[in-house]
């Protein structure tokens, strides 16, 4: 059996201001700091250890992980930043307030923009300065990789790779793994791993900083899954961000 843990980055400053993120690069609030230091205390005390590691290339993930590390004493650990496990790019929401814009669309719209697994918000125009095809970060990318906008199913298309080519090897070679990623790119990870149905997945919030534990059978195919920390809060996280995307 092999077991690999994941988490969402602590809250950021835009998850604070409760806007869409996507591929913008905000960085972590400080309650967003003590989640992640608070995570790696819980991961040290249930006696979790790890041998690789893996990120986005957005600071509020890389920040998470290296804080969590700190916390546990293993800063010395690998760390492969990986742009497949950004955010699923919010197009041209980004930027603006959920609340906001559920006042102006509706709750329904936001929650199609928000969960829906194959239908994109609206993309932002290539010229928008919010577009990140001179951001150096991607310098290696074809174009066409740089999303203008994407659905759940655009970021599975790109995570999946990753985890086949990268992440699924390294389980079975026998690393120890943490993930540290975003709400998003962990729901298409999920979402593939358990086979979730695309109607299903609207339902699945992923709280900030909380680890998540997958525990796989020799085939990679989940036994079973659960939260380290204490579940009523973590069920009060979840509540949370399903309600952002809720006009006032
Ligand atoms: C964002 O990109 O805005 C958040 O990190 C994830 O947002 P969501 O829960 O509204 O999809």
């Amino acid at each position: 059996m092999y077991k690999i843990v994941f988490m969402r980055h602590g809250e950021s400053t835009w998850n604070l201001e409760n806007r869409f993120t996507g591929w913008t690069d905000v960085d972590l609030t400080e309650k967003g700091v003590k989640e992640a230091k608070a995570a790696g205390e819980v991961l040290k005390n249930e006696g979790y250890t790890f041998d690789l590691c893996y990120t986005s290339v957005l600071k509020r993930a890389i920040r998470t992980l290296w804080l969590t590390l700190d916390e546990m004493d293993l800063m010395y650990l690998p760390v492969k930043n990986d742009w497949r496990l950004n955010e699923r790019h919010y197009g041209a929401l980004q930027g603006l307030d959920k609340g906001e814009t559920a006042a102006k669309f509706g709750d329904k719209q936001v929650l199609v923009w928000r969960r829906s697994y194959d239908i994109p918000p609206p993309a932002l125009e290539e010229g928008d300065d919010r577009a990140s095809f001179n951001d150096p970060r991607y310098a290696g990318l074809a174009k066409e990789q740089i999303p203008l906008t994407e659905c759940l199913k655009d970021t599975v298309a790109r995570v999946l790779p990753a985890w086949n080519e990268e992440i699924a090897p390294a389980i079975k070679a026998g690393r120890k793994i943490l993930i540290s990623a975003h709400g998003n790119s962990l729901r298409a990870l999920i979402k593939m791993l358990d086979n979730i149905s695309d109607e299903e997945i609207v339902g699945l919030n992923i709280p900030n900083g909380q680890p998540l534990v997958y525990e796989l059978d020799a085939d990679l195919k989940p036994i079973r899954h659960y939260y380290l920390g204490d579940p009523a809060a973590i069920a009060a996280a979840q509540a949370a961000v399903a309600n952002q995307g809720k006009a006032k």
